[in-house]
């Protein structure tokens, strides 16, 4: 399965912060916000990626993450001009997407937990039809909002409903076949002006081919929407790692053990890291294993 993360979008929310820089680029504790998506794509095992910039901060995204090699990645690039909605990644990502299967995450999502990896790669293997996750969320207005039968069939999925029918949000990660090209062609953009993601959801649900899971309780999903949820989810990521002494969402780590670079590569992305905090922890880790 391909991956497209998409990071464009105007960040409005988070001015004056995002006015000359991309919201996907803030630090969240000790990296770019752009790991954490990265890394999960990874986790599932997804190694071609298509990464949406807006036109001016797609410079700023190569020279941070480059073609992506050196993670064992190929990582390639588009351009979103306007932020016309989440469902224009599968028109822009045509080619890339070239009639397979593909994972699409926001790149201002963070997930975290004990079996999310489990969960994720149940799904990558998808071949035909639609996953998506729900998660259960005090604020269900501000999301697309799935909603159930009392035998677990979904029956409705809203896109920021004035009256949620459930407390499930879908989450930022969505898994697709190839058919999902011509259902973001087909689409209209909505009342707010863009191509909606929930009605690509729809396309699916209308033809019997959605399947949804949530993620539970120990899986944290988490918002960096506003000043405060962008501090929080920072805050988040460093008392876990203080705790454990184990990164989350380090992109070399998880190469390394996925097995997508050897140990003497990692030996070499450590050298220019290695008077630093995070090259002194990947010394750690290819000493313990
Ligand atoms: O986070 C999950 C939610 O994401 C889902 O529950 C909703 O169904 C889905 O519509 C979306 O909700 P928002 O409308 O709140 O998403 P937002 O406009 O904040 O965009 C999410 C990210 O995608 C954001 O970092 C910017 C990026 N983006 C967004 C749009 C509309 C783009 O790169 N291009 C776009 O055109």
């Amino acid at each position: 399965m391909k991956g497209i993360i998409l990071s464009g979008g105007s960040g409005t929310r988070l001015y004056p912060l995002t006015v000359s820089f991309s919201k996907q680029l803030m630090p969240v504790y000790d990296k770019p916000m752009i790991y954490y998506p990265l890394t999960t794509l990874m986790l599932a095992g997804i190694r071609e990626v298509l990464v949406i910039t807006t036109p001016q901060d797609r410079h700023a995204f190569e020279r941070l993450l480059g073609d992506g090699s050196k993670w064992g990645m190929s990582i390639r690039y588009a351009e979103q001009a306007e932020p016309r909605g989440i469902a224009e990644a599968f028109i822009i990502g045509e080619r890339f997407i070239d009639n397979n299967p593909v994972c699409l995450i926001l790149g201002d999502n963070i997930f975290y937990g004990d079996g999310l990896i489990r969960q994720l790669e149940r799904v990558v293997t998808l071949k035909t039809g639609a996953h998506i996750f729900g998660y259960f969320v005090k604020n269900p207005r501000r999301y697309g909002v799935v909603a159930f039968d009392e035998m677990q069939n979904v029956i409705s999925i809203e896109e920021k409903p004035e009256h949620p029918k459930s407390p499930y949000a879908v989450t930022g990660i969505y898994f697709y076949d190839g058919t999902v090209v011509k259902k973001a062609q087909s689409l209209k953009p909505s009342g707010r002006g863009e191509l909606e993601i929930t009605d690509i959801n729809n396309l699916y649900l209308r033809d019997g081919k959605l399947t949804v899971s949530l993620f539970g309780r120990g899986i944290a999903w988490l918002d960096t929407g506003t000043h405060e949820s962008l501090l929080e989810a920072g805050n988040f990521i460093q008392i876990i790692e203080k705790r454990q002494g184990l990164k989350i969402g380090c992109p070399e780590e998880i190469a390394f053990r996925k097995g997508f670079i050897s140990p003497d590569e990692l030996h070499e992305l450590i050298k220019p890291l290695a008077t630093t905090e995070y090259g002194l922890y990947l010394s750690r880790i290819v000493r313990q294993l």
